[in-house]
């Protein structure tokens, strides 16, 4: 049975209250809730999602006295990045304490957190009055979803509920940083660009390991799976638009191209007109997604500007890319 979309915050809360599967938009991506305290409920998360247990979750909270239960303890280094990017898209992982069951973090000390920029999200979290356990709400492995009607396409029979904010403002998972004894590490690049934390915390070291893993095996660390956020289309990155692509093809640009190199392709997604990179990025996952449903025979995507949110939208495509 597909389940209901709604838009109604208290239904919602009532419904992690009582260990329910709960979809909600946040500012990045739609996030599949679960009661974090609830190792039932976790489990179940795991399950609809078809995601390995060796894969911890993100634990998001209202506010951060409520986030501070949490963790053994919050590094005083991180004070100023707290208070100028939470809420928002920013997830920190720091030492767990007792209070998150260890399903959640895949048995390691530490626990991911953080404080969504969303109102609605924060509401549903304020009003369930409890930590919620949140991957993307997509199958493991699959496009993020940015919109209530991705989340039904993949997830719709094996949840209880999905709340309809409509389309994600920012479009790209958080950025993930972890604190180490020797610094800070970048493990995700994401929707707070790695440039702006360096101005408050200065250089942050990035862990990179795209080589090293694959989607069945435990990775070096969790969340480094190379092949992630893919299309069942093979995707083949680009620097420079091919003029007369072999097959059944389509792409995707980042700004607007001329009619010329557009003739080649069936079908071109461009993500901003002006090649703002805030719009390209909202745009990016529905985008891929309309590609994917096209039956072609490769998706071209132009490179991104390697800088701000062009890291994470290179990243995602990156890993979209790898053939296994
Ligand atoms: O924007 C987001 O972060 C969205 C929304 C819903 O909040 N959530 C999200 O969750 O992207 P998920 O599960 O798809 O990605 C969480 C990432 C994974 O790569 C996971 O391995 C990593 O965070 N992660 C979680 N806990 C960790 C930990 N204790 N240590 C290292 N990495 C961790
Ligand atoms: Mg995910």
């Amino acid at each position: 049975m597909i389940c209901p979309v709604t838009q109604d915050l208290i239904l919602a809360a009532r419904m992690l209250r009582d260990g329910k599967l709960v979809a909600f938009p946040t500012e990045t991506v739609y996030g599949l809730g679960a009661n974090a305290r609830d190792e039932n409920a976790v489990a179940r998360v795991f399950a609809a999602k078809q995601r390995p247990y060796f894969d911890p979750l993100i634990v998001h909270f209202a506010e951060l006295a409520q986030l501070k239960q949490a963790v053994r303890t919050f590094p005083s280094e991180l004070d100023r990045l707290a208070q100028e990017y939470w809420p928002g898209p920013l997830t920190l992982v720091l030492p767990k304490s007792d209070w998150i069951p260890d399903l959640v973090t895949s048995g390691l000390d530490t626990v991911a957190v953080r404080i969504p920029g969303d109102d609605r999200a924060r509401e549903l979290i304020r009003s369930a009055d409890l930590p919620i356990a949140a991957p993307s709400a997509n199958r493991f492995g699959c496009i993020s979803p940015t919109t209530a009607q991705h989340v039904v396409d993949q997830l719709g029979d094996d949840i209880e509920l999905v709340l309809d904010g409509g389309p994600c403002r920012i479009g790209v998972e958080s950025t993930v940083l972890q604190w180490t004894d020797e610094g800070p590490v970048l493990l995700r690049f994401g929707g707070l660009p790695v440039e702006e934390i360096e101005a408050i915390i200065g250089p942050v070291r990035t862990h990179t390991n795209h080589a090293a893993a694959s989607s069945t095996s435990p990775p070096a660390g969790p969340g480094m799976l190379s092949k992630h956020y893919a299309p069942r289309t093979r995707l083949t990155i680009v620097d420079e638009i091919p003029a007369s692509p072999p097959r059944r093809s389509g792409l995707m640009t980042w700004r607007e191209v001329d009619s010329v190199t557009r003739q080649g392709f069936v079908i071109v997604e461009t993500l901003s007109e002006q090649g703002d990179l805030v719009e390209a990025t909202a745009n990016f996952y529905a985008a891929l997604r309309r590609l994917d449903a096209q039956a072609l025979d490769e998706i071209y995507a132009a490179r991104f500007p390697d800088k701000g949110l062009g890291r994470a939208l290179n990243d995602r495509l990156q890993r979209a890319a790898v053939r296994e």
